[in-house]
This record gives structure tokens, C-alpha cells and sequence, in this order.
């Protein structure tokens, strides 16, 4: 059935299009009836199939037009299977688990009457202290760009009409990730060159993959509030990348221009919003609870008004909703299947990142018997991380995980820290260790200290639990630390006891499980960081593509002070006086965005560019370098290994990053097997935005180095553009 969109919106008063331009959650039944009865365009999730069906049937055969319902909900790394979180999918490196994801949530949630989820989230942060780095893929524009493509493929399916697939929604846009001081909600301020070339790459890429929706971020940029800034949501998004989706606030986000202090009141701020090229407002401003328009027609641009609800009519139709406005209530799936349990676990093992394995403690040998297993996480079932919904299917615990995977060995446990209190009995907890051949600390932070409005000012594991390991530690047993969080973690103060350590940020359902089997050796953990880990909270923000500044600090040059100082500021950081760095911490950060080891090893060899000289005029032209490099297993097991192509633009007309990814591959290998992977570099790897505030592409002529990574080993290539 096609549906004459134009006639529709023709016969609509100006009112009745407000009312499509509003998403409401209302708790109870009776409220969100009426509001489906009056007209509403969109609804929060009612929590069933038969729920939203009768919500559908009240709005298509009650309403003043038959409209039915976008239905929406945050279905963020799952709905009843929880997948790893978005953080945790990015250390994978592999786009794939993601996709799957979003592929297995969309069947679940759409089964289930919702048909538009709040998700991905595609902000790029450096700032581990801002909560929900856990929700976006990490540090980096183009694996955050690639991870979310991925999710908008796999919710969107090949047709938005298709029972399994949800429309995507991209957020926070824009800048929602650079909040000043890492604080939720808080101000950005940011050159043009940066919005474009880190902030608005994955948002760019993720609409050209098609995205349905797209939402306004809480924060303001460069002084002007993202719910009212024309220039990003009308002359980036819609005019300069042709979006033709759908705009949505965020919570209450229209109103919030009032706090912001550019709005006087709520008519002020709807009139604001929608001028800017909002077309959809979360909350309650544009109408409210009584249908009572906050501004009247004579304020509003009602061509831009018409145009907002084409919009929302418009993915109406492409989600099949005119034709097909109910949901199968027999088909409704509410629990994980034996299927969906499988996809959370592949995605969770490949989440796992090995990070220290020092004399090869790890994996947990067979002929390890008595294994103590201490700290919160042996025995919480708190593995879902933030962003999931109540009714998800619940995680068990990692100690009943490690029994099934180690079927040989005698587990304790012992409580040993709680994961915020602290406690002056600690010692009393690991009395015993000494009769175990190995300590298994399950250390980190539970999942309410990430997600919105969960910022940090202090980076490392809370309560007593560093108290332990170092206790652990002075027992002298063997142990390893296994690390969960929500955001990289300021591990300084232990790391260098611990003989392996490994870490994932929260992976789900399927956590316990996967954890255990990383750490019997039936996985071998391959994942990547996907942000770096600081050596405490002052360095941040540290992340691999910055700039070189004029003064670049280097490691082994002279020493700038009276050696006895070096014990202040740490025998790395011995090089010139007047160079950018710290006094009292080494260079860089602890654990370097794509660090990972594996319980095999690795050789990269025979890197080379097919050509080393290239005409730009046919970059330009679409032409592309190719990047060739082999890797080979030369360990005595299985494993995955994580090649970065990293490009340095040696001189622009705009100081350069240092490096910055242009590609990535995930590849396993049995030993002694190799494989030859390939890259292509085009303009878009070769270029940049520019601080035009028009939107300046350019590739510019002059040396590149290109480098080819698996973090152990960097081969180094030059190509020159002429
Ligand atoms: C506020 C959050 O910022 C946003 O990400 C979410 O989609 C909405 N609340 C709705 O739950």
C-alpha cells in the first residue's frame, strides 16, 4: 500500500503537525492511550507486542488521522540478549560483532513492537572520566566511524520494512563526547578542523550508510546549544551530508535552552528549536500533557514545520508502518534463544583484551589444582553494563563460569573487597592463599558508575579493591587480575605487580562465560584498546592521534635536571627541559590506544605501498594506494592478530596528527599460518577538513608515512604525493 504523503500533510492543521513532532514517555497506560488518541507521532516503548499493538490501533483507527506510531526505545547493545557494551564491541576491532548486534537486537526488539531505536551512539571521546565512553566506541574518528556504520547496517537491515529491522538513530550530535572536564552535560568549545576532522566524521559516515535518525546532543558548541544550532543540524547535516531522516531531541533537551540561557521561556525554545532544523522534540514542549501548543502558528516557519513532518511521515512509510501497523503478537520474543546466547558469547570473547601476560601465567595451565578466586567480580552478576533495559535476561557470575571451564581445578572464593565500600577487616579475606598454586583478583567498577550522568573525577579501581591486589600481591602466589569496567582505568598503582592482567570493559550476558574460558586458554584473547589508558586522571585527555606540538618531548635526549631528580620525574622522561610533557610522569599513557597481547606471537613482514610515488591529481581522481603487509602466526597456538594502518602527513597546511587510523584487520591464524592483507588508501585517507567553516576537504601534496601495525611490530613505508 503506497500513501500519498502530500494529500496526508495537506489535510493536517497546523496543530495536528505538532503533534507528530513530539517523542513522550508516559509511565502510565491511560496517559499514553489519550496521547495515541490525540495524535502523538511517536511513543517510548509500552513494554510489549499487545501493548503497542493496542497503542497502534487506537492511533490508526482513533487518531484525527490514522497516523501510526514511531514506537522508540534505547536498544543500545541489546534487548533481551545483552551484547557486549559499545566500548567493549570497539576493543574487538571487528565491525562484524557489532553488526550482529544490532542485528539480533533489532529481530528481538522489533518482534516486540519497537521500531526505532536510540542507537548507535558515535561520539568520539578522549575523556575517560565522562560516563559514556562506555556507550561509543572509543577515542578514534574512523574506528568509531567504522564500528558505526556497522550498527547502522545491522539494526536497518535491508529494508526498514522488514519485521526485524528498527530505525537507527546516530547521537550525540554533535561534540556530546569533549565535555569540558570529562562532566556529563558540560560545555564544548571546539576549533572547525577538529568538528570535522574527529566530532562529525562518524556522524558523516554513519548517514551515508543510510541512518534514519539522528540526535541532537544535550551540550552546547562553541556557546551555541546543540538543540538550537542551525549551522550543524540545517547547514552540515541536512544541506551539506543531504540527510533527509529525522532530527530528534534529546530528553527534555528543547526546554533545556532555557537553563542554557539562550531561550526565555518554552514557546522561545520550541520556536528555537525547530528554526535550527529540529524535527522531532523528546519531552514535552512542543505540546503538553494537555495538547496545549507552547508557541502559535503566527512564530513558527510553518515550511519548516511541514517539512519536520514529512520527515517523521516519510520514515513512517519506509518502517512499512502505514501498511503494516501492528506487530505479530505470536512471534514476540521476550528471553535470548540458544542462538542469541551464542552471538553475545562470540562477540564477548572477541571483546577480551590481554594486557600484560608476563612469563606466560596465563592461560590457567591444567595442572593448576587449587585456584582461589577473590574481589567483587568472582562472584557479581553485575557483567551487563550500562544502557541495558530491566527486562534484559540477567548474567550469572564468573566463579560458577570458571568451575565449568576449569572442570579439573578445586575454586574458592573468597569475598575479598567490596567493589565501593571499604572495609578494615580487608586482611581477613585472604587468609589461606598461600595454599593455592594461583589467585584469580576479579577486580573493577560496577556498571552504575558508567553510562549518562556518571562522570568521574578519579580514575582508579574503587573502595579497597587496589588494596587487595596488592595484598595478593605480598602473599606471593602466583595470580593474575582480571579487570571490568565501564572506561579506561587509571591502573598505575598496581600494574606493575600484577604478572597478567586482563581487562574488558562490560561484556553482557555472556561475560562470565567468555572471561572464564580467556582465562582457561579455550579462548585466546585477541581485542585491542579502543581508548588509551592513562597513567593517572591528570594526563587526560591522552590519545594516540594528537598533534606534535612545536615542542615535542622524546624519550633519551639530554637530561634536563640534577639526576637525583629523576627519581621525581621518572627515567623516561629525561629529555629536554622545555618540551611538552609532565615533570612527574613518563611520556605517553599507561597502556597505548591498540595495545593487546595474545597467548601466541606474531611476525609482520614484507609491508609494501604498490607504488611509493603517486600523482595527487590522481588521488583525487579516486585512485588508490595499495597496502600490502603478511602476518604469521610463530607462536605454538591459535590466535587473532589486529593490523593498524596509521598515516602521517608529514607537512599541511594545518599541523598534522602524529598518526591517525585509515584502516584495521582482524585475522586469525592457526600456527605457523600466514595470511596477506591488503588496505587501499584514497583522498579521504590522505586528506582533511580544513577550519573553513564551509566544509573544506583537501589532500595536499608532500611525504606520508605510512605505517603498518600490530603493535608489536611497526613497519614504516613512504609515500610522497606530487
Ligand atoms: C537521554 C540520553 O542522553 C539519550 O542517549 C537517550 O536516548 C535518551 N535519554 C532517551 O532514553
Amino acid at each position: 500500500m503506497s500513501i500519498d504523503l502530500g494529500s496526508l500533510l495537506a489535510r493536517m492543521t497546523w496543530r495536528d503537525k505538532l503533534d507528530q513532532l513530539q517523542i513522550v514517555w508516559r509511565p502510565d497506560p491511560e496517559s499514553q492511550r489519550a496521547l495515541a488518541r490525540r495524535g502523538v507521532g511517536c511513543l517510548f516503548w509500552p513494554g510489549s507486542a499487545a501493548a503497542t499493538n493496542a497503542l497502534q490501533r487506537i492511533a490508526v483507527e482513533e487518531s484525527p488521522h490514522g497516523i501510526p506510531l514511531l514506537v522508540g526505545l534505547d536498544v543500545v547493545h541489546g534487548q533481551f540478549t545483552a551484547f557486549p557494551t559499545p566500548l567493549a564491541q570497539a576493543s574487538s576491532f571487528d565491525p562484524a560483532a557489532a553488526e550482529l548486534d544490532a542485528r539480533t537486537s533489532a529481530a528481538e526488539a522489533r518482534s516486540g513492537g519497537v521500531n526505532w531505536t536510540l542507537s548507535p551512539m558515535v561520539d568520539v571521546s578522549r575523556d575517560p572520566r565522562w560516563g559514556r565512553v562506555v556507550e561509543g566506541f572509543g577515542e578514534d574518528p574512523y574506528l568509531t566511524a567504522t564500528f558505526g556504520a556497522a550498527k547502522v547496517r545491522g539494526y536497518q537491515g535491508a529494508s526498514l520494512a522488514d519485521p526485524t529491522s528498527l530505525a537507527a538513530c546516530l547521537k550525540h550530535y554533535a561534540g556530546y563526547g569533549f565535555a569540558e572536564g570529562g562532566r556529563d552535560y558540560n560545555t564544548v568549545d571546539m576549533s572547525e578542523q577538529r568538528l570535522r576532522n574527529v566530532v562529525l566524521e562518524p556522524f558523516r559516515r554513519a548517514v551515508a550508510e543510510g541512518a534514519a535518525s539522528v540526535m541532537a546532543s544535550f551540550n552546547t558548541l562553541s556557546g551555541v546549544p546543540m538543540h538550537a544550532n542551525h549551522r550543524l543540524l540545517t547547514d552540515v547535516l541536512k544541506r551539506e551530508w543531504g540527510f533527509e531522516g529525522v532530527v530528534v531531541g534529546d530528553a527534555e533537551g528543547v526546554a533545556q535552552l532555557v537553563p542554557h540561557g539562550v531561550a526565555v521561556d518554552a514557546g522561545d525554545a520550541v520556536r528555537l528549536a525547530i528554526g535550527a532544523g529540529l524535527d522531532v522534540e523528546m519531552g514535552g514542549s512542543v505540546l503538553d500533557a494537555d495538547g496545549e501548543p507552547a508557541v502559535g502558528p503566527a512564530e513558527l516557519d510553518l515550511a519548516r514545520v511541514d517539512d519536520a513532518v514529512l520527515r517523521v511521515l516519510r520514515l513512517k512509510a519506509a518502517l512499512g508502518l502505514f501498511a503494516h501497523p501492528y506487530v505479530d503478537e505470536a512471534a514476540e520474543r521476550s528471553a535470548p534463544t540458544a542462538e542469541t546466547r551464542s552471538a553475545a558469547r562470540t562477540a564477548a570473547e572477541r571483546s577480551i583484551v590481554l594486557l600484560k601476560n608476563d612469563e606466560d601465567v596465563l592461560p590457567i595451565s591444567a595442572d593448576t589444582r587449587r585456584i582461589l578466586l577473590t574481589g567483587p567480580y568472582g562472584t557479581s552478576t553485575d557483567h551487563l553494563g550500562a544502557w541495558v533495559q530491566h527486562f534484559a535476561a540477567r548474567a550469572g557470575s564468573l566463579d560458577d563460569a570458571v568451575r565449568e571451564a576449569l572442570p579439573d581445578a578445586t575454586i574458592t572464593v573468597l569475598p575479598g573487597a567490596e567493589f565501593l565500600a571499604t572495609a578494615p577487616a580487608l586482611p581477613d579475606a585472604l587468609r589461606g592463599a598461600t595454599e593455592h598454586d594461583l589467585v584469580v583478583v576479579a577486580v573493577g567498577e560496577p556498571s552504575l558508575l558508567s553510562g549518562e550522568a556518571a562522570s568521574r573525577s578519579d580514575l582508579t579501581l574503587p573502595g579497597d579493591q587496589e588494596r587487595l591486589i596488592h595484598m595478593v600481591a605480598d602473599s606471593g602466589v602466583p595470580f593474575v587480575v582480571l579487570v571490568l569496567s565501564g572506561r579506561p582505568l587509571d591502573l598505575s598503582g598496581w600494574f606493575h605487580r600484577a604478572p597478567a592482567v586482563l581487562h574488558a570493559f562490560h561484556l553482557g550476558l555472556e561475560g562470565p562465560a567468555a572471561l572464564a574460558r580467556a582465562l582457561s586458554g579455550a579462548v585466546n584473547p585477541g581485542g585491542r584498546l579502543p581508548m588509551s589508558f592513562p597513567r593517572t586522571v591528570g594526563q587526560v585527555p591522552v590519545h594516540h592521534d594528537h598533534e606534535s606540538t612545536g615542542r615535542p618531548a622524546r624519550t633519551g635526549g639530554r637530561i634536563g635536571f640534577d639526576p637525583a631528580d629523576v627519581a621525581i620525574v621518572g627515567p623516561n622522561n629525561t629529555d629536554d627541559h622545555f618540551t611538552s610533557k609532565y615533570l612527574d610522569l613518563p611520556l605517553g599513557p599507561l597502556l597505548p590506544f591498540g595495545h593487546g597481547l595474545s597467548y601466541t606471537s606474531f611476525s609482520l613482514g614484507s609491508a609494501s605501498l604498490d607504488a611509493a610515488e603517486v600523482p595527487l591529481a590522481d588521488v583525487l581522481g579516486g585512485h588508490r594506494v595499495v597496502v600490502t603487509v603478511e602476518v604469521r602466526n610463530v607462536g605454538d597456538r591459535t590466535g587473532d592478530d589486529v593490523v593498524l594502518v596509521q598515516v602521517r602527513d608529514h607537512v599541511a597546511s594545518i599541523a598534522p596528527a602524529v598518526e591517525r587510523l585509515r584502516g584495521f584487520d582482524r585475522v586469525t591464524l592457526a600456527p605457523g599460518a600466514a595470511a596477506t592483507l591488503r588496505f587501499e588508501l584514497g583522498a579521504e585517507d590522505l586528506g582533511f577538513w580544513t577550519n573553513d567553516p564551509a566544509g573544506r576537504f583537501v589532500v595536499e601534496p608532500g611525504d606520508f608515512t605510512i605505517t603498518v601495525t600490530d603493535g608489536t611490530t611497526a613497519l614504516d613505508l613512504r609515500l610522497r604525493l606530487m
